[in-house]
């Protein structure tokens, strides 16, 4: 029997924050039960910016603990830590030379990350989406849980899974393999909340790195700052409306309602049943608390976790082991049919 299998992963660069919640752990869990589930800390991915090394450390281990916290459960899953697993490097130098300049200079993510001129950022930020093609694929996933910013970068993975399908046909079909070898994978990528925005400004996705402290919830924040920044969350004056389509050309209404249905595991239409026609005054101190009931366990927990270098040292090293176990006999296949 064929059990599809997940591969997702989280950058240590920052502070998790909600929209690494809500985009992407909460719905790791679920898939244990349907997936064969891989979740992996991607540091590779994190020092294509510069990175102080102990904060790429510390960063790491909560990111693990975040996984686990919010109830992917170690041994049902593989957690690990992607620099400790030699052939994501090894598998993305053999991308690099599958995907072509054209594709990555379409990235957006990189055009917003270099800005007007690339002088000064890395080659490997502009090589990453090939390094997460390689993350994936190394392990044949069939499926990505990721949030909505990550479509571009998904829809590259399956370009060159085609291309390298394509280009070693003969190779493949030689190793024995009936049709392709790498599966077109897809983003699951569905449910409310898919795009989490900046509470000061509901143009810009809520991010690492932004600069505005009341803007973004981290997963680390304590109960009274979560309901702070939620009760001065930038909004317009009206009240909620009771139909989804009220919430058009409401950028930071449709996101709180999006936020508020992710949290209860319900739809952005059950909570304007139920809030519709109420005020933020009524709106906002329900969200706050039920983002405090959700968020507060899981920090705790994380907390509880990181303390513990010892058990977290030992997950990781397990989940690698694991993973390796996965990845070399793909890899092995992929140096022989490349002609290594
Ligand atoms: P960040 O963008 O915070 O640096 P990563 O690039 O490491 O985070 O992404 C980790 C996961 O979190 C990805 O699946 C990404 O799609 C998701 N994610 C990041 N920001 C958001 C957001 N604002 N809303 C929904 N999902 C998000
Ligand atoms: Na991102």
């Amino acid at each position: 029997t064929f059990t599809p299998r997940v591969f997702s992963g989280i950058k240590p660069s920052g502070d998790l924050h909600l929209g690494n919640y809500l985009g992407a752990i909460r719905r790791f869990v679920p898939l244990q039960d349907t997936h064969e589930t891989i979740y992996c800390v991607v540091d590779m991915h994190a020092i294509t910016v510069w990175q102080e090394p102990e904060d790429l450390k510390r960063w790491t281990y909560e990111i693990a603990a975040a996984y686990i916290a919010a109830g992917v459960d170690p041994k049902r899953s593989i957690i690990f830590n992607q620099s400790q697993v030699m052939e994501h490097a090894e598998l993305s130098w053999i991308f690099n030379c599958v995907a072509r300049m054209g594709w990555m200079e379409r990235m957006t993510q990189f055009k917003d990350k270099s800005g007007e001129n690339s002088e000064n950022v890395s080659l490997g930020l502009f090589a990453y989406p090939s390094l997460m093609a390689a993350d994936i694929l190394l392990y044949k996933a069939t499926g990505v849980p990721v949030g909505e910013d990550q479509k571009q970068h998904l829809e590259l993975t399956r370009d060159i899974a085609k291309k390298f399908n394509h280009d070693f046909k003969k190779q493949i079909k030689a190793l024995g393999h009936k049709g392709d070898f790498f599966p077109i994978t897809e983003t699951l990528a569905t449910g409310p909340a898919m795009r989490v925005k900046s509470l000061k400004d509901g143009s810009k996705k809520m991010s690492k790195s932004d600069a505005s402290d009341l803007s973004t919830i981290y997963m680390m924040d304590d109960a009274d700052t979560i309901s702070k920044k939620i009760k001065r969350a930038t909004t317009d004056a009206d009240a909620l409306p009771s139909e989804v389509a009220g919430l058009a050309a409401r950028l930071e209404a449709e996101n709180l309602v999006g936020i508020y249905a992710a949290l209860s595991n319900t739809s952005a239409e059950d909570v304007l049943g139920q809030f519709g026609g109420q005020g933020w005054g009524v709106f906002k101190p329900a969200l706050a608390d039920l983002a405090v009931a959700r968020l507060s366990p899981i920090a705790d927990e994380m907390k509880r976790l990181v303390a513990d270098r010892g058990e977290m040292d030992s997950i990781l090293r397990d989940g690698a082991d694991r993973a390796r176990a996965i990845a070399q006999p793909i890899m092995a296949d992929i140096r022989n049919i490349v002609g290594f």
